[in-house]
C-alpha cells in the first residue's frame, strides 16, 4: 500500500521529495488542496475539517500511513487525524521540533511560519515538551507563501520582505531557526542570507520519521524498484505542476482532478 501525503498545496512537495529521496521504493499518493490554498490565514476549525476531508479521500484509495505535510494542518488537527483514522499519522511539527532541540546550544529557538501556525504555538508545545528550559520565540510571515507561489523566490522583493519579517530575529539570540512551513524551503537561501541564524528543515526530519515507523511497524516496501507516484489536486492540474515542479525537483505526471465534499 502506498504511503499517503497532503498539503493545502505545493509546498508538501518539498516533504515529498525528501521521503523519495530517503525511501525510493515506496509508493506515495500525494493530495494538494489546491482550491482551498491557503490553509495559513484559516481558522483552525476550517483547517480541521479540510484536513479531515483530505485524510478520507487518501484512506478511500488505501494508504499504510499518512503524512501531513503541511504546518498549518500538523499544528491543529493532528491529534484528531490521530484519533479518527487507523493508520500511524506523521506531522512535521515534531519533527521539526526535536532538530531543533538537538541544534540549539544557547536554548533559544525562533519558528517563522503562517499566521495560524505561530498563533497555535504547536512548535513551543512540541519543543518545551522536550526540554522545558528552550526558550522560543515565533514570527509569522504572511507574504512569504503567495511569494513563493508566484515564483519569486530571489530577488529585491522577497529578500526586503524577509528582512522585514525576520528584523526582531536579529536581536533576539536565537542560534537556531525552524522552517515551519512547508514553502519556506523554497526561499532557504535568503532566509538564511538575511537572518544569518542556522536552518531546520522539517522535510529531511519528517522523512526520517516516515523511515523510523514504516521501520517499526515492518511495513517498508520490501522491493528495489522505484515505488509509483500519484498525484490528487482539488483544483486545476496546469497550475499545480507547473509551480510543483519546482518544488519538487522531478516532473509531475500521473496527476488527477477531484472533488473533495
Ligand atoms: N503548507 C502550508 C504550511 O506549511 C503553507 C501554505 C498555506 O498557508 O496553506 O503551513
Amino acid at each position: 500500500m502506498p504511503i499517503g501525503v497532503f498539503d493545502s498545496g505545493v509546498g508538501g512537495l518539498t516533504v515529498m521529495r525528501e521521503i523519495m529521496r530517503q525511501l525510493p521504493e515506496e509508493n506515495i499518493l500525494y493530495l494538494g488542496d489546491t482550491a482551498r490554498v491557503p490553509y495559513g490565514t484559516r481558522s483552525p476549525e476550517t483547517v480541521v475539517k479540510y484536513s479531515v476531508e483530505n485524510t478520507e479521500f487518501l484512506m478511500s484509495r488505501g494508504i499504510k500511513l499518512l503524512v501531513v505535510a503541511c504546518n498549518t494542518s500538523s499544528s491543529v488537527s493532528l491529534d484528531i487525524l490521530k484519533d479518527k483514522f487507523p493508520v500511524p499519522v506523521i506531522g512535521v511539527v515534531e519533527p521539526g521540533a526535536r532538530a531543533a532541540v538537538a541544534n540549539t546550544r544557547l536554548k533559544k529557538v525562533a519558528v517563522i511560519g503562517t499566521e495560524t501556525t505561530i498563533k497555535s504555538g504547536s512548535y513551543e508545545k512540541a519543543i518545551k515538551a522536550l526540554d522545558g528550559s528552550i526558550k522560543v520565540s515565533g514570527v509569522a510571515c504572511p507574504l512569504f507563501v503567495p511569494l513563493i507561489e508566484e515564483g519569486w523566490l530571489e530577488g529585491e522583493v522577497v529578500t526586503l520582505t524577509a528582512e522585514k519579517y525576520l528584523e526582531p530575529l536579529k536581536h533576539n539570540g536565537a542560534d537556531t531557526l525552524v522552517l515551519g512551513c512547508t514553502h519556506y524551503p523554497m526561499i532557504k537561501g535568503v532566509i538564511e542570507r538575511v537572518a544569518k541564524i542556522p536552518l531546520i528543515d522539517s522535510a529531511i526530519e519528517t522523512a526520517k520519521e516516515v523511515r523510523r515507523a514504516l521501520g517499526a511497524a515492518d511495513m517498508l516496501r520490501q522491493d528495489s524498484t522505484d515505488g509509483v507516484k500519484e498525484f490528487f489536486v482539488t483544483d486545476a492540474t496546469e497550475k499545480f505542476v507547473r509551480t510543483g515542479e519546482r518544488f519538487f525537483g522531478h516532473r509531475i505526471i500521473n496527476i488527477s482532478k477531484i472533488s473533495l465534499p
